[in-house]
């Protein structure tokens, strides 16, 4: 159905696309529990992580098996003969030739796009850096569109907005959606002044605060972000930072009951462990929900229908 295409950001994508891509996650989401389905079988999906990873990659790796498809891992960077001094160009050229889609990670911002500039197959940005994570961001709007809805959609986007690839990638698909959205940071981590334009431009309604009290009460969704310590080029400048926010019952006290508190996960003290049995909490469904969006995702890249 997209054939040969790239997922780099969410700005190449319409909402009729995301819409289908959604649709397709929710057909597919009896075999993502673990139903029997061969789309992809004879299929091959190269992993590349050269950052962290759990559930972006085990999830990829899931929604391949599940489909009856195969995965091939690169492993870790000093494993391969980028240790050598074999460029990105030249790695993503060979392995596009033993695969049919390639997924990257990697720590800098537009190594994905670089990629799609020399694979002879789908490239999947997994995050470049501080830029982009689209594929997240489909499964926080699957999420959102489960648990909540995405119409008249109030959400606040909270913690490290500057150097957050999830929150950049879902205010872009935010904005599509016509979401009333409200930014919430220390005023060091502010989202960035380009996408903020972006999202002006598109009319979209966006408030800034550095209090999270003042915001719980009005909104449908609360979408808490980790301090990215790794992008820091400076530790003491996390430290200043690192506990800004972090969510306990007590303030969830006046929020709406239908509430939902997501978390692109991991978390480190941005959300305490009494808000998962709150009802509120569907930050563990959030991270299920990864493997029938992007077995939607590879289905149309790979299948044969596309
Ligand atoms: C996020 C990432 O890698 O950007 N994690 C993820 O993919 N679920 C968020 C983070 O690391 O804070």
């Amino acid at each position: 159905m997209f054939g040969m295409r790239h997922v780099l950001s969410m700005r190449e994508f319409s909402r009729d696309e995301i819409d289908s891509v959604l649709d397709l996650a929710e057909a597919l989401e009896p075999y993502a529990r673990g139903g029997r389905c061969d789309a992809l079988s004879g299929k091959i999906l190269a992993l590349l992580f050269f950052e962290p990873s759990t559930r972006t990659r085990l999830s990829f790796e899931t929604a391949m098996m599940r489909l009856g498809g195969k995965t091939l891992n690169l492993g870790p960077a000093e494993g391969s003969a980028i240790a050598k001094g074999e460029s990105l160009a030249d790695t993503i050229r060979v392995i596009g030739g033993y695969a049919d889609a390639l997924v990257i990670r990697h720590p800098k911002e537009g190594s994905a796009r670089l990629a799609s500039q020399f694979s002879p197959v789908p490239v999947l940005n997994a995050g470049d850096g501080a830029g982009h994570h689209p594929t997240q961001t489909l499964l926080d709007l699957y999420t959102i569109r489960k648990e909540s809805s995405l119409d008249d959609l109030k959400i606040a986007l909270v913690g490290d907005l500057k150097y957050g690839r999830t929150v950049h990638s879902l205010a872009y698909a935010l904005a599509l959606y016509g979401a009333d959205i409200t930014l919430v940071s220390p005023p060091t981590l502010e989202m960035p002044a380009t996408i903020k334009a972006d999202l002006a431009g598109k009319g979209t309604i966006v408030r800034e605060t550095h209090d999270l009290d003042s915001v719980i009460k009005d909104v449908d969704v609360l979408y808490v972000t980790r301090i990215q310590r790794e992008r820091f080029p400076d530790p003491y400048e996390y430290s200043k930072v690192a506990k800004s926010y972090r969510v306990v019952p007590e303030n969830l006290e006046e929020a709406k009951t239908g509430l939902i508190i997501m978390h692109p996960l991991p978390r480190v003290d941005e959300i305490a462990p009494e808000v998962d049995g709150t009802g509120h909490a569907v930050y563990f469904q959030q991270s299920f929900y990864g493997v029938p969006v992007r077995m939607a995702l590879l289905k149309m890249l790979m299948g044969e229908s596309r």
